[in-house]
């Protein structure tokens, strides 16, 4: 793809340990991919309340925007912790960015290695042979409706457009076609009327995908099923907030929430790429954050954003190999800290 932009947005806590080492990797195989990226790094969370007042500038969005890709840290501290509604928080600036950047498909695959799989909660018998991806609709719901204070009272609304729940669906039924065929599409259809309106236009998509498999399950039967018989899910597609909690659950199937990376996509090919874990403050600026899933994020920047299918291959594969040799962090129970985790994969790179 030549030439391009990335904005980098390392964020508050471990991010910018993590961001420093994916950069790393990713100059070790753009080249050979042909690719230059010139990197801009910029504020968002918490450090730019602190320079700005804001977590997100009007500045840093159109940076974004005109940016071919985005490639995030994490966002948020302890510092910046408030009930205040009128206090401004750093996630306001992760959701600003995908309310902007209409990024309305948030892509998590979870895919748990073998040289991971004791260090999973769930027993190796149950976990063997997941590879699933959740597609979570980001930019509606309870996290954008209507919501306030009315004296004791306070309230969050959930509101879906068919719109919103089927450019999302498109996005399920296309990703499971490359892979193994079945959408399992998760609401609360015996509760909600948005679950309901959700369900209904699912079931319309599905007529028009008829090679694809489509079940319909609900949240709180999904949360179940998704420890008790995980390798049987394909692609999950749900809303928001129920994906929000269903990709942390799923996480820990991989035995680390340090090892998962994300897309965010729109309807374009430019992004934004963030580890699935958060800022972890209590550990930040200790060297031991894990910087395998912004790595494993940049590579699916590589792949989704610049096309760059063998460059991200390598990435996944120099990963995978650190693993298989006991390059453990101390999220997997192993004792290797992020610079000497980041030397072993440019080694292999
Ligand atoms: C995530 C995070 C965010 C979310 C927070 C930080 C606002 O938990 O990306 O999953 O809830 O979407
Ligand atoms: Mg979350």
């Amino acid at each position: 793809m030549g030439e391009v932009t990335v904005v980098v947005l390392p964020g508050d806590g471990i991010g910018p340990e993590v961001i420093a080492q994916a950069r790393r990797a990713v100059d070790a195989v753009a080249p050979a991919a042909g690719l230059s990226i010139t990197w801009r790094e910029e504020l968002m969370g918490g450090c730019s309340i602190d320079a700005h007042g804001t977590a997100l500038t009007d500045e840093v969005l159109a940076a974004c925007k005109s940016a071919d890709a985005v490639l995030l840290g994490a966002v948020g501290g302890p510092k910046w912790d408030t009930t205040d509604p009128d206090k401004p928080r750093p996630e306001q600036g992760l959701l600003g960015l995908r309310a902007g950047l209409g990024l309305f498909a948030n892509l998590r695959p979870v895919k748990p290695l073998e040289a991971l799989y004791d260090a999973s909660p769930l027993r190796r018998d149950r976990i063997a042979g997941t590879d699933l991806l959740v597609v979570r609709e980001l930019t509606g719901g309870i996290y954008f409706g209507k919501r306030g204070r009315e004296g004791d009272m306070a309230y969050d609304t959930c509101a879906y457009s068919r719109e919103e729940i089927a450019r999302v669906a498109e996005v399920a039924f296309r990703a499971a076609a490359g892979r193994r065929g079945k959408v399992t599409s998760v609401d609360k259809a015996n509760v909600l009327e948005s679950s309901r309106l959700w369900r209904e236009v699912v079931t319309e998509l599905g007529a028009s995908h008829p090679d694809i498999e489509l079940e319909h399950i609900l949240v709180d039967n999904a949360a179940m099923q998704l420890v008790s018989r995980p390798s049987d899910f394909d692609v999950i597609v749900t809303e928001n907030m129920f994906g929000d909690i269903l990709s942390d659950e799923a996480a820990m199937i991989t035995g680390s929430i340090g090892m998962l990376p994300s897309a965010s996509l729109g309807s374009g090919t430019a992004g934004l790429y963030e580890p699935v874990h958060g800022s972890a403050p209590d550990i930040a600026g200790k060297g031991w954050a894990n910087p395998m899933a912004t790595v494993l994020s940049a590579a699916m920047m590589l792949r989704h954003s610049f096309g760059a299918e063998e460059a991200a291959a390598k990435l996944e594969h120099a990963v995978e190999t650190a693993l298989a040799q006991g390059a453990l962090g101390r999220d997997l129970g192993g004792q290797m800290g992020t610079q000497e985790i980041s030397d072993r994969l440019l080694a292999l790179l």
